[in-house]
């Protein structure tokens, strides 16, 4: 049911601070004093032992599953102390690539029936890797063969281009680190940011989703371009990933997402007057590198959009030479969650007036169940 809404993709994007309130429902406790804040974990609280005392923590999965793990991988690296790599499941099958009975696999799916990532999870449990599930769906073939695992309850996702799903999965992957992270005194106050951030969230997303008519005026401009480039890093370059993919999947147009720190390394050779391009800039340990990233791009003439915090606009573009998306700021590990929203609004304004299907693109399917 669509409700008052055209598409499902629209409703899913716009039922995000509902989705991501459910996701978090009866797992994050704040009593009244600081020290009571934690994060319960129903699936994992019986698994937090053996998940901390691994030697490597590898994330699995493909697409906008994919992107999500990559989302969280710095707060996971960060609050456990342990190696995080990123496996796409096929490439990982392809290579028949090392995993070891002291690892812990976490496998992300949406739908947790997805044919490739189903494989590598039978390939992790063949070599005796703990086997974590991250899933959206109760009883599916993720759920039921993983040892443990944690249900996202983002509600039943129809637009075959992942939204609510995606921020979920990010929320459950913070709350992830932070469980494994513990209560050591060193990563206390980081930890009550990240928890007062949590229960903030759905506000800062509602938030955003104001700018809806933003985005299309934006689609509007970009409607006949060919392509469309997203530069990012930290913490945004899952973002500038995502942002691309939702471009691609439902616009059908051309985009890349760019980890920014490798731009001289061949894409800056792309940039012109003409190709559009947008700069996630939003306030974090990397400002200061992406505010250099837009000085060299502008240099090259480059037709910025720059996405920052609310207020930076001066300080990110100084001559007025660029089109601004503002955003509210949070916690640097929830920031990925607000800064997709404006991308999914764009990517749904440019398929709506491009003409293209928007919950069903051509070609693709909501669950790629063979290989
Ligand atoms: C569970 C109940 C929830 C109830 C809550 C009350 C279910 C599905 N969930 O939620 O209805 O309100 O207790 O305390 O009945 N699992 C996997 N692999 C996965 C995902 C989950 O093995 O990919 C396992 C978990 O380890 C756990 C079970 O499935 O044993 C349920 O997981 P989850 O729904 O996340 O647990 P709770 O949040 O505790
Ligand atoms: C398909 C979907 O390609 O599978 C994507 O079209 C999705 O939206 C991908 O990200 C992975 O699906 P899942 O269910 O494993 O998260």
């Amino acid at each position: 049911n669509k409700g008052h809404y055209d598409h499902y993709m629209q409703k899913e994007i716009h039922e995000q601070p509902e989705s991501l309130t459910t996701t978090m429902r009866g797992r994050l406790i704040r009593g009244g004093s600081s020290k009571s804040k934690t994060v319960l974990l129903g699936g994992l609280k019986d698994h937090l032992k053996t998940i901390r005392r691994s030697r490597r923590i590898v994330f699995i999965g493909c697409g906008t599953s994919y992107n999500a793990a990559l989302a969280a991988r710095p707060i996971l690296e960060e609050l456990s102390g342990v190696p995080v790599t990123m496996e796409i499941a096929s490439d990982l099958l392809d290579r028949q690539g090392p995993i070891y009975r002291e690892d812990t696999a976490i496998f992300v799916s949406q739908s947790g029936e997805t044919a490739d990532t189903l494989l590598a999870l039978q390939y992790a449990l063949d070599n005796g890797a703990l086997c974590v599930g991250i899933t959206n769906t109760v009883g599916s073939a993720i759920a039921r063969n993983t040892h443990c695992g944690v249900h996202i309850n983002a509600g039943a996702e129809i637009g075959v281009a992942s939204t609510k799903a995606y921020t979920s999965q990010i929320v459950v992957m913070a709350m992830l680190a932070l469980a494994i992270g513990g209560d050591t005194i060193s990563n206390e106050a980081r930890r009550e940011a990240i928890i007062d951030g949590l229960f903030d969230l759905p506000n800062k997303v509602r938030e955003v989703l104001k700018q809806d008519q933003e985005m299309k005026d934006l689609a509007k401009l970009l409607i006949s371009e060919q392509s469309l480039l997203v530069f990012g890093r930290g913490f945004n370059y899952a973002t500038a990933l995502e942002g691309a993919l939702k471009v691609k999947e439902v616009a059908l147009m051309h985009s890349e997402g760019i980890l920014a720190g490798e731009m001289k390394h061949g894409p800056l050779a792309l940039v012109d007057e003409n190709l559009p391009i947008i700069v996630l800039a939003t306030r974090d340990a990397c400002f200061s590198k992406q505010q250099s990233v837009i000085q060299q791009l502008h240099a090259r003439k480059g037709r910025l959009i720059v996405m920052c915090s609310k207020g930076d606009a001066a300080s990110v573009c100084p001559a007025e030479s660029c089109r601004i998306i503002e955003v509210p700021h949070v916690e640097d590990c929830l920031q990925p969650v607000i800064n997709i929203i404006p991308l999914q609004l764009l990517a749904y304004h440019l398929t709506v007036l491009r003409g293209f299907n928007v919950d069903q693109p051509r070609n693709l399917a909501k669950s790629v169940t063979t290989q």
